[in-house]
């Protein structure tokens, strides 16, 4: 199932990620897929006010990953734009935060496709596309990840 939405600015769009973010209670691996600029790490800064987090939220293009754990749950944001392979995302130690059993907390996880069979089965994923310059189209849906 896909339920859809329309997001008409960036206040919007962390909005409605704030709200997703407080329906969550278990440890949840998110995929956040779209281009460029679509609002994947806007998204996220959103997610980590709805969960609580103060401290503001960056882009992880150069650290790979940031961790928050000021808020009711952890959030491990990732951006694995300059990954190109489940076993370099493993070498880095990541492999721990993609086991539901292991996962404390929630994975937002940005250009999951460059490291697929690292996933667990079950994710949920979002997709973000642009419209124009200031509306994007936001998909949830759960997906089972094909390793
Ligand atoms: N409705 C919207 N939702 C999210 N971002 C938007 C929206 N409209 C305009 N933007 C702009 O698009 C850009 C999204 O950037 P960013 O979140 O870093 O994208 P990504 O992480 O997908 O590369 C920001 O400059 C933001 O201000
Ligand atoms: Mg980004």
């Amino acid at each position: 199932m896909q339920i859809e939405v329309i997001s008409e600015s960036e206040e919007m769009t962390q909005d409605i990620a704030e709200k997703y973010a407080k329906s969550i209670n278990s440890p949840t691996v998110i995929l956040l897929v779209g281009d460029l600029g679509a609002g994947k790490t806007t998204f996220a800064k959103g997610f980590a006010k709805g969960l609580g987090i103060k401290e503001l939220v960056t882009s992880p293009t150069f650290t790979i990953m940031n961790d928050y754990k000021s808020g009711r749950l952890n959030l491990y944001h990732f951006d694995m734009y300059r990954l190109s392979s489940k076993e370099e995302a493993e070498e880095l130690g990541f492999a721990e935060y993609f086991d539901l059993r292991t996962l404390d907390g929630v994975c937002l996880v940005e250009w999951a496709e460059n490291v697929k069979g690292l996933l667990p089965a079950l994710c949920v994923e979002i997709t973000l596309k642009k419209i124009d310059e200031t509306k994007r189209k936001i998909g949830f849906s759960v997906k089972g990840w094909v390793k």
